[in-house]
């Protein structure tokens, strides 16, 4: 396994059919040619990810888009200002040939991180690509985790700024009639209603099936016990707690304190990886009150701490 800070060896790994690691401005990705499907399929079996949940494709241009997944034009470029950006557009597939678990429809993401856009502007196929995680664990955020859970697994990890962001990318649904707000992210349900007017979100329970494979599975969560707390008056301290939030107790085997949401989300997945290494039991974490980013990160914290009660 390579290790390269070269997009241009990255990219060429890529064409030759081989798993690469990119850093993006969310959190790594773990990807493969998308017309390469037995590619694709050694990704979900070195994440273990069930096979039914498909990948989102990377690409490096906004006007690549309509290529691979049907889009109107106006629509396309009224959303201009988060492409590239941290938004996922599930449209209805263009190219057949495009690996997506059997569906009709893709998922297609610019990234806004300039070395992972100057390997994708060099391969001429959309490169396929979950979160680089175990299935079910944290996103990753930091070339040192990636190397120490990926190392050997894969043949390149490309090295360069680590994910600034650190939550995975907001995905909408516009295959059908009415365009709906699948998963949060950075950009906000609020931030696209301007441009999406009839945006909804979606409010399915268990029972539904959901119109995104991957919101029926289990995330996020470290090994840990994951607890949410409002006020540092509900830690319970113990000899194995860690703790972040904008206030803590300062009595944990590690306590995290964030001064903004941007920190708390570009901190959490790395604070849970952490966690797990030391072996901790029981991470708390604050609820987000309030702020552009609550929806996104509360929603891990809640995928997280159902995941392990
Ligand atoms: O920020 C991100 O989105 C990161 C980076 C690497 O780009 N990727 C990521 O991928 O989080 P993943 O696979 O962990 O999450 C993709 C989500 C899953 O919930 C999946 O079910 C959904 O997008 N998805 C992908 N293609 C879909 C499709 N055709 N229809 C419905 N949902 C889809
Ligand atoms: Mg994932």
């Amino acid at each position: 396994m390579r290790i390269s800070d070269d997009p241009h060896e990255a990219a060429a790994y890529l064409k030759a059919g081989k798993i690469v690691i990119f850093p993006t401005e969310t959190v790594y990705g773990i990807g493969a040619s998308a017309l390469d499907h037995t590619a694709c399929r050694k990704i979900y079996a070195i994440k273990g990810r069930p096979s039914d949940n498909p990948l989102i494709l990377h690409i490096g241009s906004r006007e690549a888009i309509p290529s691979f997944g049907e889009i109107d034009k106006k629509e396309l470029l009224s959303l201009a200002p988060f492409i590239p950006g941290p938004l996922t557009l599930i449209l209805k597939k263009k190219v057949a040939e495009l690996f997506s678990a059997q569906l009709k429809t893709v998922g297609l993401r610019v990234p806004a991180h300039e070395l992972c856009l100057e390997m994708l502007k060099q391969v001429p196929f959309p490169i396929a690509a979950p979160s680089a995680n175990l299935s079910g664990r944290p996103s990753l955020t930091r070339i040192e985790d990636v190397i120490d859970i990926f190392g050997g697994k894969v043949d390149l990890i490309l090295k360069g700024e680590d994910p600034i962001l650190g939550l995975e990318s907001t995905v909408i649904d516009l295959s059908e009639d009415l365009p709906l707000y699948l998963r949060a992210g950075m950009v906000g349900f609020d931030d696209l209603l301007p441009f999406l007017p009839n945006l909804k979100r979606w409010k399915g329970d268990e029972k539904e099936s959901p119109p995104s494979p991957g919101m029926k599975y289990r995330h996020y969560a470290p090994h840990a016990k994951v607890i949410i707390y409002q006020t540092i008056d509900e830690i319970m301290p113990n000899d194995s707690f860690a703790e972040i939030g904008f206030e803590t107790t300062k009595k944990g085997l590690l306590s995290k304190e964030v001064l903004t949401l941007t920190e708390y989300a570009r901190e959490l997945y790395a604070f849970f990886t952490l966690s797990d290494k030391r072996g901790i039991k029981e991470i708390y974490c604050q609820e987000p009150r309030e702020g552009a980013l609550r929806d996104a990160l509360l929603e891990r914290l809640q995928k997280a701490s159902r995941a392990s009660s």
